[in-house]
């Protein structure tokens, strides 16, 4: 419920509006307080701060009261406004128009796009790979039945059994573990698949012991103990969000690895295969059925669940990378002959084509670009590759700011955190950044970071200072400081927001589905299911997508009116379930 303020709240007291209220005495002791008060207003810079902060609180009544968790934390009076806060300022807002991403510019982006998809459509090795998926039907809510789904995709390794009731609703049991650094560059792929096989081991022992504890018995009963009995078998679906050659619904090679996963024996392997051997060798009762994308698993899951007749038409995910899966036409997808892959059902005339968008434009040809951008780049494990990406998604975010903050530190002109008056004025503490602060490490700051300054609205950046400080052991930064972070963080996440709108609405308008169908308003909607902590976190990501779709001519404001963008939170799980459940039926017919 919102707080509501009656203007009650701020009349002055009744005694104050009488005709003749003063007695001499009265008036004496009045004055006497408004001198203290005076005194201390013109002592105590944070008063003053205070008290703008209570103004536009109350400006907006319906606001949430702004939270400060440590609020002891900047008991020591701000430093002032300095002098030169004009230039940091200045220097600030010209690195932010680095980021600037002009609606013609983001234009000529969206026809670019639609001409890789179709090229990728039509054969390997172009910049966007657009997997086949073999996929040939988006779900409707009436499936039912208990799967198993694992997801490997960014820091986590996630295992989980899904319950689908098949009246468009779903339970979920899952747990998740943190992917120890060294597996993600061991030396053999081996290392990293058996970690994932003993993950699915524990789970079922501590939530399907029903499973575990009878196929236990059936290994010591019986002579073939791989042997289960097929209702004992859990059709798992795999979710590997990394580009792979699929060529069929559980098979398909890795093609390379992206979000800093380096497992070079890994490359060309089918996944699946490296993950059933591991689970054949703890004899668990699992069968890996299907080989899933996440982006491919939250539309499958938006699907699902998404309310009314129409059919989804994009997954996307914008979390630690970031990536797309849509609805194309069999007969667009030239390139399936060539492939030899495994039969599929061609009835529908659709397929699933997961995109890669992660490596839109390699080449460069249209991408924006920074030095920040640049240098990053060329210190990933992967130059030259996932360019898009790179420029979008969580896991770079935090890099490119560290870098822009960087050389605000360095530019004499901007001076980012030196308060050079420390010394000479008592009122001012001194900033300091400590030697190991996360800003002087690769990957130091995390994209959180970026959601946690985007979303302060205080008057003194009070939450900013605070998290510099904790995150990042920039101590006593001033508010001009904070400000110009802000400058920053802003233009970085509007930028990849107006990127990410360059995908989706090329999608839209490749498929055609920018046109109206005419009908009735629900019939005509462009439903996307999306995912990712940065979709979800980083305020006003939406926003900046919408303003972005309507200066692209094709859409225009009725264009992004009919398009309705849902969270399908941890989609990707209950998209795996779906298509294992796609592949079980497929198998059996
Ligand atoms: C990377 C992967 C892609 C995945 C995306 C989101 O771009 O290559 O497969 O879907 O991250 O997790």
């Amino acid at each position: 419920m919102p707080i509501v303020y009656s203007s009650a709240d701020f009349e002055l007291s009744p005694k104050l509006s009488r005709r003749n209220p003063f007695t001499p005495a009265q008036l004496l002791s009045l004055a006497v307080l408004l001198v203290v008060f005076a005194i201390q207003v013109f002592r105590s810079p944070t008063l003053l701060s205070e008290d703008h902060i209570e103004v536009s609180y109350f400006g907006d009544k319906t606001a949430p009261p702004p939270v400060c968790k440590e609020p002891n934390l900047f008991e020591a009076p701000l430093p002032v406004t300095r002098p030169d806060k004009m230039s940091l300022l200045a220097e600030a807002k010209r690195v932010a128009a680095e980021f600037e991403y002009p609606a013609e510019d983001l234009n000529i982006g969206v026809k670019a796009f639609i001409e890789q998809m179709h090229e990728g459509l039509q054969k390997t090795g172009s910049s966007m790979s657009q997997i086949p998926t073999y996929v040939t039907a988006v779900t409707n809510g009436t499936e039912k039945g208990l799967y198993l789904a694992v997801d490997l995709g960014g820091t986590n390794f996630r295992v989980c059994s899904i319950q689908l009731h098949g009246d468009t609703t779903f339970s979920i049991t899952q747990s998740k573990v943190a992917i120890p650094k060294e597996l993600m560059v061991a030396k053999t792929s081996k290392e990293l698949f058996s970690f994932l096989a003993k993950q699915i081991e524990n789970f079922l022992k501590a939530h399907h012991d029903d499973h575990y504890q009878a196929q236990i018995q059936r290994r010591q009963t019986v002579s073939s103990p791989n042997g289960f009995r097929s209702a004992e078998i859990f059709q798992l679906g795999f979710t590997f969000s990394f580009p792979v050659n699929q060529v069929g619904i559980n098979r398909g090679t890795l093609a390379r690895w992206t979000k800093g996963f380096d497992i070079q024996d890994a490359v060309g392997k089918d996944v699946c295969e490296l993950l059933q051997a591991e689970i054949d060798d703890l004899g668990l009762p699992v069968k890996v059925a299907a080989l899933v994308n996440d982006a491919v698993g939250t539309l499958m899951a938006r699907s699902y669940t998404s309310p009314g007749k129409t059919g989804t038409l994009l997954g996307a995910i914008f979390g630690t990378g970031t990536n797309g899966a849509y609805v194309e036409k069999l007969s667009n997808v030239t390139k399936l002959e060539s492939l030899k892959g495994s039969d599929y059902d061609k009835s529908t005339g659709e397929m699933i084509v997961n995109t890669e968008w992660g490596s839109f434009d390699n080449q460069m040809s249209v991408l924006p670009n920074t030095p920040y951008d640049e240098a990053l780049d060329q210190e990933s494990v992967n130059p030259g590759i996932q360019m898009f990406e790179k420029r979008v998604s969580g896991m770079f975010l935090g890099e490119i700011l560290r870098r822009a903050i960087l050389a605000l530190i360095k530019e004499p002109k901007a001076k980012l955190f030196s308060d050079e008056h420390s010394g000479k004025n008592e009122l001012h503490s001194t900033t300091s950044i400590a030697e190991d602060s996360a800003l002087y490490k690769q990957w130091g700051l995390d994209t959180s970071f970026l959601s946690i300054v985007a979303a302060d609205s205080t008057s003194d950046l009070r939450v900013v200072r605070q998290t510099l400080s904790k995150d990042l052991s920039v101590d006593a930064a001033s508010a001009e400081d904070a400000e110009a972070v802000k400058l920053l963080v802003n233009a970085i996440g509007k930028r990849s927001a107006r990127l990410s709108a360059v995908a989706m609405a090329a999608i839209v308008i490749a498929t055609g589905n920018h046109l109206s169908h005419g009908g009735s308003v629900s019939d005509d909607i462009v439903d996307m299911g999306v995912d990712g902590s940065l979709v979800e976190f980083y305020p006003g990501f939406e926003d900046y997508i919408r303003e972005a779709f309507r200066s692209i001519p094709e859409l225009a404001l009725e264009g992004e009116k009919r398009i309705r963008i849902g969270i399908a939170k941890d989609g990707s799980g209950v998209g795996a379930a779906l298509i294992a459940l796609v592949a079980a039926q497929a198998d059996k017919s």
